[in-house]
């Protein structure tokens, strides 16, 4: 096993041991696994989604033997990209010397696919060159035809799902849903963090995948599950840590995951026995520090009105009412229209969300570093 020299992880997903909480989650997925059932999993970028589907997948093979493919098609941009990038991880899950493999090679060759490997990972990658589109839908189609003739149940993880809705291809969605309608060994997680496409795809009557499966939000790890696994990893590694440098930790970081686990693999990596307060904010301020270059390239990307905008949202942290007479005249931001058009092009931007809660909904800037780096700036 590889040894872990900082039990807060910032890229990919290690281990359970590793892993904070999100039980619930991760038995819905198991129950739905269990029964049939498709999964679409939604939440703003960086609570957690992909890892907990790498958790998921270490799960479900504890209770019985599952193919399980990730695949990530942020980078896709049409339905060829997507049948090729399905074709390589598929190949990749199934080495040429293996069976499985041997018949997925085989079969790939009837496709006449030009194969190339890539330069820094060694990992293979597929290419078709076809002249009608018609055929990528047919090659998608018997990809997972193929995997649904296998033995194994497959489980197929598809992040960042709402990317198909921006292919030139109209009818990608349409095309899916009726290969996946007949499929009986494979299922599906559809996961997004754009949650304004993914509600359009799964939530518009309109839409091939209306109320095909069942939805799912991953929103902040609870804050006293979250503080007892910051203190068991400091702890087991003999670092004392006090109840109010946590909970300073936690409420700098909007207990939002990767920027909580940021903190404290960089404050655990600071070396002290006893992490408190002042290290902390020496720490947080670092942090802040090392981005600056970044965030002031932000400042060029916007016009003035957006940054002066995105400074405010950042002094209110939660921003419920952003046309309301109080915030405008306070941050003497003129018209309300104005603001409107604003915010939306920073929610375009990707720069803030709305933070649905149980009955209200406040805008956010979804950096938290961002946030504070403009808190502490301006
Ligand atoms: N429950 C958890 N416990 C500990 N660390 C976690 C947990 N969930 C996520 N992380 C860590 O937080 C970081 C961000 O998580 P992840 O990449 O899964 O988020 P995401 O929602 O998929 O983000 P993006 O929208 O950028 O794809 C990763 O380093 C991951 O290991
Ligand atoms: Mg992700």
């Amino acid at each position: 096993m590889k040894k872990v020299v900082n039990p807060f992880n910032t890229v990919g997903y290690i281990s359970e041991k590793y892993f904070c909480d999100r039980i619930t989650e991760l038995n819905r997925l198991l129950q739905n696994a269990r029964n049939g059932v498709n999964t679409t999993l939604i939440s703003g970028r960086k609570y957690g989604k992909s890892a907990l589907i790498y958790r998921f997948f270490e799960e479900l093979n504890k209770e019985k033997e599952w193919i399980c493919i990730y695949f990530d098609i942020y980078s896709t941009q049409n339905l060829k990209e997507f049948t090729e990038l399905l074709a390589a991880k598929v190949m990749q899950k199934f080495p040429q010397k293996e069976s499985m493999g041997k018949r997925f090679w085989n079969y790939l060759k009837t496709l006449r696919p030009v194969m190339t490997y890539d330069a820094l990972s060694g990992q293979p990658e597929v290419h078709f060159e076809f002249s009608q589109p018609k055929d990528y839908e047919k090659t998608l189609t018997s990809i997972l035809q193929f995997l649904d003739e296998q033995k194994i149940p497959v489980l197929l993880a598809i992040d960042e799902f709402q990317q198909v809705a921006l292919y030139p291809e109209k009818n990608t969605e349409a095309v899916l849903r009726t290969i996946i309608q007949t499929l009986h060994n494979v299922q599906f997680i559809f996961s997004g963090s754009n949650q304004h496409l993914m509600l359009e795809i799964f939530s518009s009557a309109k839409r091939p995948f209306f109320s095909s499966t069942q939805s799912m939000s991953l929103s902040e790890i609870p804050p006293d599950i979250y503080k007892d696994f910051i203190f068991i990893h400091f702890a087991e590694n003999k670092k004392e840590i006090t109840n109010e440098t946590v909970e300073f930790i936690l409420d700098w970081t909007f207990n939002h995951t990767y920027y909580t686990q940021f903190l404290c693999n960089n404050l655990f990596a600071s070396g002290s026995r006893k992490p408190d307060i002042p290290l902390t904010k020496s720490v947080c301020a670092e942090i802040l520090e090392a981005e600056q270059a970044n965030f002031l390239q932000y400042r060029n990307l916007l016009t003035s009105f957006q940054w002066r905008l995105l400074i405010a949202i950042a002094k209110e942290e939660k921003l419920y009412q952003p046309q309301s007479k109080q915030f405008i005249q306070k941050y003497k931001l003129g018209a309300a229209s104005t603001v409107k058009k604003a915010i939306d092009s920073l929610i375009d931007k990707e720069m803030v969300f709305v933070h649905i809660e149980k009955n209200e909904s406040y805008y956010r800037i979804y950096d938290v570093f961002l946030m504070r780096w403009l808190q502490r700036t301006y």
